[in-house]
């Protein structure tokens, strides 16, 4: 099963940005944890990040034909990008949305995610877990 798991914005930065609320490690040590993790291990992973919309839409548009499912940690574009749902959308990629953070309990803004409606799932709020989670949901629903 191939699954595409993609950053947004600033999450390049993840282990120096706001620790205390995005954790010590670094994106890299993230998608090797998940790469290296027991739930993962007959699975084909491609991970992505770009601080760019239109990259990460482009990056949809791409993978769309030869992808099973999709996770997507879409940093602040989830609040707000009609883009990236309506890509969601368009190519109907099956996506899970994940956060780090438990984005109902912390700044109003980030209560709304413009990209739920369009996805199959959203987990948040247990650092670098949260993508586990989503892994295990894919994996109970084929
Ligand atoms: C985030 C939560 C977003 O509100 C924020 O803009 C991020 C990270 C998370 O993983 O907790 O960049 O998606």
């Amino acid at each position: 099963m191939k699954i595409i798991i993609i950053n947004g914005p600033n999450l390049n930065l993840l282990g120096e940005r706001e620790p205390e609320i995005y954790g010590y490690d670094s994106l890299e040590e993230i998608n090797n944890w998940i790469k290296n993790h027991n739930s993962c291990q007959n699975l084909d992973l491609e991970f992505f990040q770009s601080n760019s919309e239109g990259s990460i839409i482009d990056f949809l548009h791409q993978k769309r034909k030869d992808t099973d499912y999709c996770i997507l940690n879409a940093g602040a574009l989830t609040h707000y990008s009609y883009a990236l749902r309506d890509a969601i959308a368009a190519t109907q990629l099956k996506t899970v949305e994940v956060h780090l953070s438990n984005i109902n309990k912390r700044e109003n803004f980030r209560k709304t995610s413009v990209i739920k409606n369009v996805c199959i799932g959203q987990f948040y709020g247990e650092g670098k877990q949260s993508y586990i989670k989503a892994i295990e949901y894919i994996l109970e629903k084929k």
